[in-house]
């Protein structure tokens, strides 16, 4: 697609920069250029763009989007600041924008924006789902790798891992990656990133699959601050339709940061002897704070044996909450795709195991489109 840029800027010596780049990337040119709103308001109408590049950094510049979509309803609508501000950005979504790019920008930033916005589509902001796990060996990265892919498989839309088992994460690992850049890179620079360029850092693995790897080392994690962390979620939030985080086990600093900025979190306890039940019960009173908590807190059992709606409901009973989804015991299955260095749903696509993760990405996918979870 050919794009015909409006762009309002109210600094000359960056209006004339950022006219440059327009010009000098392929597929954009600059149809017209303002410094000054109600000119570009009443004037640019004639020039029939259909990108605008608005500065919001000037008095009432959230107020502006409304009134540049009046002005022009067919033209898509990208708010520029200097710095990248999670609450600016998803506020000027909110306001009708597309997006948000920090300028000054490159060509290539320009089109990466424009291109993850289309992908898209207007409904911009990630679901951010959380995988925590009151204590470890759950299953759970196990879980996110299979799950990310059968959201990207069923829904073509790109989907984010962040490893952010600061100590132990072992996406790479089952990835099969040598990531160049990690968490720890991508946390130390994420003041001077925009989505765009946040995107680098990230790892593709498979069609609308990608990650950000963990620490290679246990110590590297006193590396990562919090409120860094959470910038980091905020923003990926933009460049995906789904965000999955793996988180390290229990309460720490991380994991509940993390569970916080999500819109789900999903606790994954794996079934192994008799004490699980009662600690995620203990867990779970942990959650009950949240006014939403059944509408937010997904409870999942894995390595359940026989997996079947029977099962789901005696555990749903015995917690006392309800089971949003139950994952069979597949050990072959799960080490033989390690080992393979794929996915266990790649290479058993008819397994049990499959059909159930196949099942909770359905979940996911009917929730946003506000289909109510099936109760247990
Ligand atoms: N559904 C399953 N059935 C049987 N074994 C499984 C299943 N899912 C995972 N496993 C096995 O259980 C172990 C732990 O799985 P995984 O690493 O996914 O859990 P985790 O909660 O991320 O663990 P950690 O606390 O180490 O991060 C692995 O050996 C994995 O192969
Ligand atoms: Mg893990």
């Amino acid at each position: 697609m050919d794009y015909r840029v409006l762009l309002m800027e109210s600094d000359r010596l960056m209006l004339e920069r950022l006219s440059q780049v327009i010009n000098d990337t392929p597929n954009f040119s600059l149809a017209a250029r303002f410094q000054n709103v109600s000119d570009a308001l009443g004037q640019g109408a004639v020039f029939n763009p259909n990108l605008i590049l608005l500065d919001i950094e000037q008095p009432d510049g959230m107020g502006l989007i409304d009134q540049f979509k009046r002005a022009y309803p067919g033209a898509a609508i990208l708010c520029m600041g200097e710095k990248w501000q999670a609450e600016n950005a998803s506020q000027s979504v909110k306001a009708g924008a597309k997006g948000y790019i920090i300028k000054p920008f490159t060509g290539m930033e320009l089109q990466e924006t424009v291109e993850t916005f289309s992908r898209l589509g207007g409904d911009a902001g990630a679901e951010t789902l959380v995988f925590f796990s009151p204590k470890g060996k759950s299953g759970k990265t196990t879980l996110i790798a299979n799950l990310a892919m059968s959201l990207a498989r069923k829904t073509r839309e790109p989907v984010g891992i962040i490893d952010a088992d600061l100590q132990f994460g072992d996406m790479a690992v089952f990835f099969n990656l040598a990531p160049q850049t990690t968490i720890v890179e991508a946390v130390r620079d994420v003041r001077f990133l925009s989505p765009a360029s946040l995107r680098s850092y990230f790892m593709p693995v498979a069609p609308n699959v990608s990650v950000l790897c963990g620490t290679p080392t246990p110590n590297m994690m006193d590396k990562i601050a919090i409120d860094r962390l959470e910038n980091l979620i905020a923003m990926s939030r933009s460049l995906f339709r789904y965000v999955l985080i793996d988180v390290p086990s229990g309460f720490n600093p991380t994991s509940i940061a993390a569970a916080e900025a999500s819109s789900t979190t999903f606790m994954v306890t794996m079934i192994n002897g008799a004490y699980e039940i009662d600690h995620t019960k203990r867990a779970l009173d942990v959650f009950r704070d949240w006014k939403d908590v059944e509408e937010r807190l997904k409870v999942i059992f894995t390595r359940v044996e026989p997996c079947d709606s029977r099962s789901k409901m005696e555990l749903a009973q015995k917690l006392g909450y309800p089971v949003t989804e139950i994952i069979p015991n597949e050990y072959t299955i799960v080490s033989d795709a390690a080992d393979k260095g794929k996915m266990a749903t790649d290479i058993r696509p008819d397994s049990p195991l499959s059909r159930q993760v196949d099942r909770l990405a359905d979940h996911i996918i009917g929730r946003r489109h506000r289909i109510r979870w099936a109760a247990v």
